[in-house]
């Protein structure tokens, strides 16, 4: 914690007082935390890489509630950090300090569902998991999904933009968000939380807080469009003998699976290790350098198999992929799911994991692990790739027993460089948070910055909400 606070200064904001307590106490009967060991998890990351120290954790269970103690902060200049799961991987979840935290984990109810539109209205607290169970009951599925749905909120996935598995078919949440209900730092309600397809009244305000990051308000209320569930999903598990050949296989599944190809997911041979090593889960193929994921999904499982099949069969036919199997029931399909969703977790036994999110052009994409792998050599336990390489992101992950600033010295920002000469993306999906804050000019220009702290200032002139994130340092007001 010393580490980064020590590069961070405490913003002019009040410290709270026993007063403060007893007044949450009032609006939030029996919902004040101010116990240790829950504070303790709220003020930790889920990749325990960064700590805050706030006394008090509230939980409203309603907008209103929101709005009464946004309120009280913003009248006693108190800073708010906005959490809903606390599976953010830029530390963007928990305080830096001392800020209150305004967890949403009570305001989990599901307010409608309209069959026939598929669109979703719910509380910004509602577990993704829970999402799909509520919807799929109507034969509906939700447009996103990541490793996490079994703790992430709705409302933290809108707020970081979250990506995921489906983006390739569904879209980013920009374009399946409807409406947002949101609470500006000032306590005030902004109700934009319309279930209309079009509307085209003005700014598109809630596309503002469609990846802010907690930094204008908290998202109380979204609605959102489901697509229709499908009937069956079969996937697809083949190994290449070079990153070429992977880019190969996207090609040839773009064209021969059209519109039932539903994700594309790519793991190095070091993630298999990986994952054998720290979780002992089995490559069911032989040991090659990349492996890749191939997801179809549609309304007639037969016709998808079939396709699925051939598509194997030409990809080894023409020498783009040297092994394969395919899985269609439930079961063997989630093994091989598996595969790809234990890395995140099976990295945390090595000890520290510098994480890395990065969108490339393809052509460039593995380049950069390989000239990672050069820089840190033994330095290090691994350097592992994977992630969604259908959408140009890669999922950069090295690790080592414990954190090291020389180790860091040689990763950043030769890695933000890196980037950056390729006119990618510093952060593809995570967000910048507190851990990629002073990297946006990588991947922004100035003029957009300062649009962007311009529209900070004007909806948060106080600066308390979600302070020390996503603004690079000198910008912080
Ligand atoms: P939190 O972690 O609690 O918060 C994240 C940020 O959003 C913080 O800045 C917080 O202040 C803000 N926030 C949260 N709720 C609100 C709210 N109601 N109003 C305003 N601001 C709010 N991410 C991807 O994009 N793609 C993936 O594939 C993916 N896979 C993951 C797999 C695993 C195993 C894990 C642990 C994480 C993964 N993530 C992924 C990262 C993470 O799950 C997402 O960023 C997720 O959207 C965060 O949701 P959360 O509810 O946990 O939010
Ligand atoms: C994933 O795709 O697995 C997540 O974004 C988490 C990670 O990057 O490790
Ligand atoms: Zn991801």
């Amino acid at each position: 914690r010393e580490r980064y606070q020590s590069h961070v200064k405490r913003g002019p904001f009040a410290v709270l007082s026993d007063l403060d307590i007893s007044s949450f106490e009032k609006i939030l009967p029996g919902r004040v935390v101010t116990d240790r060991d829950e504070l303790l998890y709220s003020n930790t990351d889920w990749l325990k890489t960064v700590r805050g120290e706030s006394r008090v954790l509230l939980k409203p269970k309603t907008t209103e509630e929101v709005s009464a103690i946004v309120k009280y902060c913003s009248d006693r200049n108190l800073a708010i950090n906005p959490q809903g799961g606390n599976t953010g991987m830029v530390g963007g979840s928990v305080p830096v300090f001392d800020e209150v935290i305004i967890s949403t984990q009570l305001m989990n109810k599901v307010i409608s569902l309209d069959t026939v539109s598929g669109i979703l209205v719910c509380q910004s607290g509602c577990i993704l998991d829970n999402l799909y169970k509520h919807v799929e009951e109507h034969g509906l599925t939700m447009p996103v999904d990541l490793g996490a749905r079994g703790s992430c909120h709705i409302g933290g996935n809108v707020a970081t933009n979250a990506g995921g598995i489906h983006v390739l078919r569904y879209g980013s949440l920009h374009g399946s968000v409807l409406g947002i209900e949101a609470v500006l730092p000032d306590g005030q309600i902004l109700d934009c939380l319309s279930t209309l397809r079009k509307d085209n009244t003005g700014y598109d305000l809630k596309q503002l807080f469609i990846g802010s990051e907690g930094t204008l308000g908290i998202i109380t209320g979204v609605s959102i469009l489901c697509p229709q569930q499908p009937q069956a999903v079969s996937v697809g598990y083949l190994a290449c003998e070079s990153f070429s050949q992977i880019l190969e296989v996207f090609k040839a599944c773009r064209a021969h699976l059209g519109e039932v190809l539903s994700a594309f997911e790519f793991m190095d041979s070091q993630s298999l290790a990986l994952i054998k090593e720290n979780m002992n889960i089995e490559n069911p193929l032989p040991e090659y350098p990349f492996y890749v994921l191939v997801e179809c999904s549609g309304s007639n499982g037969r016709h998808d198999e079939e396709k699925l099949m051939s598509l194997l069969q030409l990809v080894i036919d023409d020498n783009i992929a040297v092994d394969g199997t395919i899985a269609t029931d439930l079961t063997k399909v989630k093994n091989i799911w598996r595969l790809r969703e234990a890395c995140p977790e099976a990295l945390m036994f090595d000890g520290y994991c510098y994480k890395y999110d990065i969108s490339l052009p393809l052509s460039v994409f593995y380049q950069l692990v390989e000239d990672m792998r050069a820089r840190l050599k033994d330095r290090v336990i691994r350097v592992v790739a994977y992630g969604h390489v259908g959408d140009g992101n890669l999922h950069l992950n090295i690790t080592a027993k414990e954190y090291n600033e020389e180790t860091m010295a040689l990763i950043e920002p030769f890695i933000y460089d890196w980037v950056a000469k390729y006119r990618g993306s510093v952060s593809a999906e995570h967000g910048l948070g507190f851990k990629k804050k002073n990297f946006i000019y990588h991947s922004k220009t100035p003029t957009a910055v300062a649009l962007m702290a311009l529209i900070k200032k004007t909806v948060d002139p106080k600066g308390i909400m979600n302070p020390y994130k996503l603004f690079p340092d000198e910008l912080r007001t």
